[in-house]
């Protein structure tokens, strides 16, 4: 039984005093991580911060983007040794929005992976198709080719304790989410392709979330699917409200 894993997205939302406001705000109401992890992937100027706050309670904080070198001349980046001395748990990798407006290739990607996990920073690996390949036809054929790229040279217990994200592209921000029975396809999908790279063990145990307009309307639809193991959130993780909602129904699925 894979434990369910809700992580919200903030993007670039959020002033550093909501986002302060936030952490406080789902303090006391954030349930066990027996139940579910729940993590938030903040702005990198926030994250030292928001550790600390979410030290005291269950709460998991991550980054949304990382260099792969732990130091070096790269203007404006941040390394996955600088998240890691502020005790940040997750990183998300590959995300559609860095691939696409930063130029993000699966080759980097597997550098970071490899970086993350040197660091003991969980990766969120992020795949996705855009509608053109959906309407092709091509979708499985992307997702198992960015997830091959990922995953290159790492071994099953390593990737055992990643995070994959199944992001459709046209369903992020847009109000249009895969139906059910499309993302468990999809997150089925990956999950075979885990098991033909590694063994059906390793498949079994790697956790899928599904992410692209996931609100608290459609999460337990989403969850209920056999291949479907969180979601990772962007709009809906903004208010506390929506975000603990999605964390309750992760937590009794
Ligand atoms: P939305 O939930 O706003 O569609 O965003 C999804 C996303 O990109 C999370 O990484």
């Amino acid at each position: 039984m894979r434990k369910p894993i809700i992580a919200g997205n903030w993007k670039m939302y959020k002033t550093f005093d909501e986002a302060i406001q936030f952490v406080e705000g789902v303090q006391d109401k954030v349930p066990s991580n027996d139940n579910v992890d729940a993590v938030i992937c903040a702005p990198a100027l926030y994250l030292p911060t928001l550790v600390q706050i979410a030290s005291e309670f269950e709460l998991a904080i991550g980054a949304q983007t990382m260099h792969y070198e732990n130091e070096g001349a790269f203007t404006g980046e941040i390394s996955p040794a600088q998240l890691a001395s502020v005790a940040v748990d997750y990183v998300i990798l590959g995300h559609s929005e860095r691939r696409e407006y930063y130029n993000e290739t699966d080759e980097a990607i597997n550098k970071k992976v490899a970086a993350a996990l040197a660091h003991n920073i969980v990766p969120i690996i992020c795949c996705g198709e855009t509608l053109q390949e959906r309407e092709a036809g091509t979708t499985e054929q992307k997702v198992a080719g960015q997830i091959t790229a990922a995953l290159a040279g790492f071994d099953a217990q390593q990737v055992e304790h990643m995070v994959l994200a199944y992001e459709p592209i046209w369903a992020i921000g847009t109000g249009k989410t895969a139906t059910a029975e499309d993302a468990n396809q999809v997150c089925g999908a990956i999950r075979a392709t885990v098991e033909k790279l590694y063994d059906s063990a390793t498949a079994q145990a790697v956790r899928i979330q599904y992410g692209g307009s996931v609100k608290p309307e459609n999460i337990e639809e989403l969850l209920a699917k056999e291949h479907i193991d969180g979601a990772l959130v962007g709009g809906a993780s903004l208010q506390a409200e929506s975000y603990l909602k999605l964390l309750e129904a992760a937590a009794n699925a």
